[in-house]
């Protein structure tokens, strides 16, 4: 890793670089990782926690100091003099707070307005991540399961990239399989001119997937013929490929339009892709004395665990994991990735933590404990529930149709919006495109934002009302928290832009200082909610950014004030820093409400 330039990312990397100086100087024999809390005392704004460690560290080889709080007082005095921190305090037994300069905040926010809130990109230990989410099966359902994938893994991927990451979105669909046999056969009795079929005329492949499968139950000449199709298939048979393909283009489509919906960018490389690359990766394995015979599969055996993985199925076929373990070998070796991460409901845990296992077994990827790249994690994340608190349904149908709940969504929204400016007379001021965007705007960010707000490992119950409601941490209240900060500086006769460049913030008031250390806090939020694979962080942050500018507002006259230029500056970067979050969430942000 290159050394961060001056200034550059999160403060508190910068802090922690300041710290290291002064570690540096206090104890030149050690070598120590600075170690940097946000402070939440009233003593200072981040806090340096290495004497006590340093202490016990260095208690039996005798250092200079008498105790923790003397290796603290050497650490504050030994910080370089710079314009971040205005003093440095120790307290108890060797605490160092730190107090920030109130200026170089003010500086830090009006920098960020003149040149961009990608300024404030943090910088993030990685540069290739893949990112496999999504990843529905081709003519089965896409469930809800998948619109929680998708949304999880967008987020994350925008984070990554908003933090000059490349991210490869992958997409790995279950194209591949013994399902296969049977579609094809029903295609081909069902449709006997299926090559000339558009991608509508089969209408709903789920319904097709259903149909196929009752017919594969109830009759065995049916059943033999789709296990041969299978074969053939595999053995790569022209008129079966090409019937395989026709069935994957459909499921596509499908798929596809959800996406666009969401707007959500990803790239198919299905499990078909890494097919062809399993028996060399089984062959390396095997050679490595990984692979085993047992009761007729081909496994590894993996400690800690009762069942082992199995990589080749008793009649030869192969399965999930050795896909997998293909893919994995592919994304190290071509794509040169350091971080792979693979967003799927949490029920599939333990295959991800078995297959990472055999894969740190072959030395494919370091032992965790030695926290190096590349790495492996698993994104898990809990059920989405009814009203009734069982998996959710929507009314008697089996499936949840994603496009229905984002149209559901929207038309509530609409209805809402409608009926609140028809109150206050103020629908004169709307087009109909303005009513449409706007709705679809929060309709749609509500249920991103009630999926991601929650830590995602927690089942979560799916409920229009809730997340359509305008109080409390939903997306229709941020929405109307940024719409009145737009508002606000839309009444001022000042021009934000010019001041931009000619004003200057100051943070006087009490309220100011803790908006504006709140704001520049953005950086490390987006690290911590990388770093430890959370959009969850990312919305807490965004929630109680708005309550901090509800209380600085409150307290703080804007406009008509003598503050007003500052001031309209501190609404205008936490209009930013709030639609750089809701980019981040896949929430189109709304200027009016
Ligand atoms: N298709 C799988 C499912 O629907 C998810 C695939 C996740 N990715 C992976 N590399 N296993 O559950």
């Amino acid at each position: 890793q290159e050394p961060a330039a001056p200034g550059a990312g999160s403060v508190k990397q910068q802090i922690s670089n300041l710290v290291a100086l002064s570690l540096r100087a206090t104890v030149p024999e050690v070598d120590v990782e600075p170690i940097v809390e946000v402070c939440t005392g009233k003593f200072g704004d981040y806090q340096c926690n290495n004497a006590m460690g340093l202490w016990s560290k260095g208690k039996g080889s005798g250092t200079s100091f008498k105790n923790p709080n003397a290796i603290g007082q050497a650490i504050a005095k030994n910080l370089p003099a710079c314009d971040v921190i205005e003093s440095a305090s120790v307290a108890g037994p060797g605490f160092v707070n730190i107090v920030l300069s109130k200026s170089w905040v003010a500086k830090r926010i009006q920098d960020m307005l003149v040149n961009g809130i990608k300024t404030w990109a943090p910088i993030l230990p990685v540069k290739r991540v893949v990112l496999d989410f999504s990843s529905p099966n081709i003519a089965k359902e896409m469930h809800v399961g998948h619109l929680r994938s998708t949304i999880i893994g967008d987020t994350l991927a925008r984070m990554f990239e908003f933090s000059n990451v490349e991210v490869l979105r992958r997409n790995h669909v279950g194209d591949w399989g013994t399902q296969f046999g049977m579609l094809i056969e029903f295609l081909f009795e069902k449709f006997p001119n299926w090559e000339e079929l558009g991608s509508q005329a089969i209408g709903d492949l789920q319904v097709f997937y259903k149909a196929s499968k009752q017919r594969f139950d109830e009759d065995a000449e049916f059943k033999d013929r789709a296990q041969q199709a299978v074969v053939r298939l595999q053995g790569g048979e022209e008129k079966y490929r090409a019937a395989w393909k026709k069935i994957c283009e459909i499921s596509r489509n499908e798929f596809d339009q959800v996406y666009k919906l969401l707007d959500v960018q990803l790239e198919e490389k299905g499990e078909s892709f890494y097919n062809p690359y399993i028996p060399q990766v089984l062959e390396k394995l095997s050679s490595q004395g990984l692979i085993e015979e047992s009761e007729g599969a081909r496994v590894i055996f993996i400690q800690g665990h009762q069942i082992p993985l199995i990589v080749v199925k008793r009649d030869g076929g192969f399965n999930y994991a050795s896909t997998d373990l293909a893919a994995l070998w592919y994304r190290l070796n071509v794509e040169k990735a350091e971080w792979i991460i693979y967003v799927t409901d949490v029920g599939q845990q333990q295959h991800f933590d078995m297959f990472f296992k055999a894969a740190r077994m072959a030395g494919w990827l370091p032992d965790p404990k030695e926290k190096k790249f590349p790495k492996t994690s698993h994104v898990g994340f809990g059920l989405v529930l009814g009203a009734d608190g069982k998996r959710f349904r929507t009314r008697s149908t089996e499936v949840v149709r994603l496009g229905d709940l984002l149209d559901e969504a929207k038309s509530r929204s609409k209805s809402e919006l409608l009926q609140r400016l028809t109150e206050n007379g103020k629908i004169v001021d709307w087009t109909d495109e303005e009513l449409e965007q706007t709705s679809k705007a929060v309709g749609y960010g509500a249920v991103k934002y009630a999926d991601l707000k929650n830590n995602r490992l927690t089942n979560y119950t799916f409920s229009f009302d809730q997340m359509l409601s305008d109080k409390g941490n939903t997306a229709v209240y941020l929405q109307y928290a940024h719409a009145r900060i737009c508002s606000i500086i839309r009444k001022s006769n000042m021009d934000v832009e010019e001041l931009k460049v000619s004003g200057n913030i100051s943070l006087a008031h009490p309220d100011e200082r803790v908006l504006g250390l709140y704001l520049i806090r953005y950086a490390e939020i987006v690290e911590e909610a990388c770093t430890n694979l959370l959009p969850s962080v990312l919305c807490e942050y965004l929630y109680n950014l708005s309550e901090m500018f509800t209380r600085f507002y409150t307290n703080c006259q804007v406009v008509g004030s003598p503050e007003e230029p500052s001031r309209l500056l501190l609404c205008e970067a936490t209009a930013v820093v709030m639609r750089q979050c809701f980019q981040l969430l896949g929430i189109t942000p709304v200027y009016k409400l």
